[in-house]
């Protein structure tokens, strides 16, 4: 098969994946050993070239997550973006690797374009940051330079991480355990501070959890605050805390993976103020900007810290060159090769620009509420967390209010219904939401960060979620019976 044929034929296929139709499933629902059964998936001895490609493409999509289709509700990311998605395609055809200006000539003008607005958007006047391979990452760094500037000499030295504290909420995200973790601190000195109803971090606690570290000889590293919490998509106080760590001399980072997009939004903006009073701060814009995966950006104000904390470049002679110092984002980043994931923002930028981005932040915390207002309107679901944002954490309850469920369904049965229900709908292939836990109860978790995703997807969602659950307890009551 000739490449332009196969090119085509690609084309055909991903205009087909993009075209929902009203019956289409969201999932497909296979379990791993269906899956198994009908593809062969370990590679072939005896090449079976384009033509074999085009049946890989057709089994790996038919096998695939519709993440555009407008019930996909489930991670905080979804949607496409064609904009983007030409970036992503030219990215790879043009095969750029970041680490040096010779062999990334634009795109590295471009990501430190990306970067210095998305630095004045956060409100460093000074500084630097580089894109990196996640959120998780980003936080990843935000450590790693605050102990670079808490004790310069652990960088040759390496660290005793018993000496140290860092000190995250209990609704952060996941991530802070890999980085305390990998940097050598361990699980152990990762602080966990308690929150408030509404799932943001207690200053109050802070300082008290600060103050018990301190009489323990410990040294306190690093503060992450978050703006967006994963599940309920809460946002800390980051002037408070702050404050505590400006007082403390403690580094301040801020996990805004979730979050960042709100300073696109003249209406959601205020959830991030005081974001410029921190040291650094990690963005996905593969988040609710709806860049494909990966995009991420890490913003640092002190960019000489960051240029000590990757000075282990300064060995790559074949690489890395005195000369081209300032130009090379290498020298500013853990990777060696490293893919541009600049150009796809870029692209997508221009399509939007910083209003688009703005009206779709809006727009979807709208969607959001009134996804509120159907559970509130409802007799048997409930809410379950305050939001601000574009989580909507709910649950089918029986019998309404929980003062009343708990009477007749025991907290267990409640959780056991949801998590059915849940299954049912993933399994069935019409909805995917996640599910997740708070304080003790299962709860549904709606994010709405699809473009695809509207009202009628919702009304429909709600009809769907009340159905299964009445459904449920009808087929035990007949069990029971
Ligand atoms: C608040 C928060 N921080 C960090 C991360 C990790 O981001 P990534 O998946 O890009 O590594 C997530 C992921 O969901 C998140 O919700």
């Amino acid at each position: 098969m000739e490449v332009e044929d196969f090119l085509d034929q690609i084309m055909l296929r991903i205009k087909d994946w993009l075209d929902i139709n009203s019956s289409d499933k969201v999932s497909p629902g296979e379990s791993p050993s269906e899956v198994r059964r009908s593809v062969r998936l370990p590679p072939p001895l005896q090449g079976e070239g384009l033509q074999g490609v085009l049946q890989g493409v057709d089994e790996f999509l038919r096998h695939s997550v519709k993440t555009h289709h407008p019930h996909f509700m489930n991670p905080l990311w979804g949607g496409f973006s064609p904009a983007a998605f030409a970036g992503e395609v030219i990215s790879a055809l043009a095969q750029t690797s970041m680490y040096t200006y010779e062999l990334a000539p634009l795109a590295s003008q471009i990501e430190s374009a990306i970067i210095t607005r998305m630095r004045e958007m956060v409100g460093f006047a000074t500084g630097t940051g580089v894109l990196t391979s996640g959120g998780s990452n980003g936080n990843l760094i935000g450590v790693l330079c605050a102990r670079q500037k808490q004790q310069p000499s652990t960088l040759n030295l390496g660290i005793n991480g018993g000496d140290y504290a860092v000190y995250v909420s209990e609704a952060s995200h996941y991530s802070l355990r890999m980085v305390v973790n990998v940097l050598g601190i361990g699980y152990d000195n990762l602080v966990i501070v308690g929150c408030d109803k509404a799932g943001r971090m207690r200053p109050q606690r802070l300082l008290e959890e600060i103050d018990i570290s301190i009489r323990e000889g410990k040294i306190p590293l690093c503060i992450i605050a978050t703006s967006g919490t994963t599940v309920t998509g809460a946002f800390d106080s980051l002037v408070e805390i702050s404050e505590i760590a400006h007082s403390n001399d403690i580094w301040l980072h801020v996990d805004a993976a979730w979050g960042g997009a709100a300073l696109f939004s003249s209406r959601y903006s205020h959830l991030m103020d005081g974001v410029e009073l921190a040291d650094s701060i990690c963005w996905d814009a593969h988040k609710m900007m709806g860049i494909p995966l990966v995009c991420s950006v890490f913003i640092i104000k002190n960019e000489p810290l960051l240029r000590q904390v990757c000075s282990h470049g300064k060995v790559a002679h074949y690489l890395l060159h005195p000369q081209t110092e300032a130009l090379d984002l290498g020298n500013i980043s853990l990777q060696c090769g490293r893919r541009n994931d600049s150009l796809k923002l870029w692209l997508a930028w221009k399509e939007k620009g910083d209003a688009g981005w703005g009206r779709m932040v809006e727009e979807y915390v709208g969607l959001a509420d009134y996804l509120q207002s159907l559970v509130e309107d409802h007799p048997r679901l409930e809410m379950m967390s305050s939001r601000v944002w574009s989580n909507v954490c709910f649950r089918y309850s029986p019998c309404g209010l929980t003062e009343h469920s708990n009477e007749m369904y025991e907290l267990n049965e409640m959780n056991e219904l949801n998590i059915q229900i849940r299954d049912e709908l993933n399994l069935g292939g019409s909805f995917m939401v996640s599910r997740s836990t708070i304080g003790e109860s299962v709860v549904l978790r709606a994010v709405i960060c699809n473009p695809a995703v509207s009202t009628e997807s919702l009304e429909k969602f709600v009809a769907e979620v009340v159905s299964l659950g009445d459904e449920i307890i009808s087929r035990r009551e007949v069990d029971d019976y």
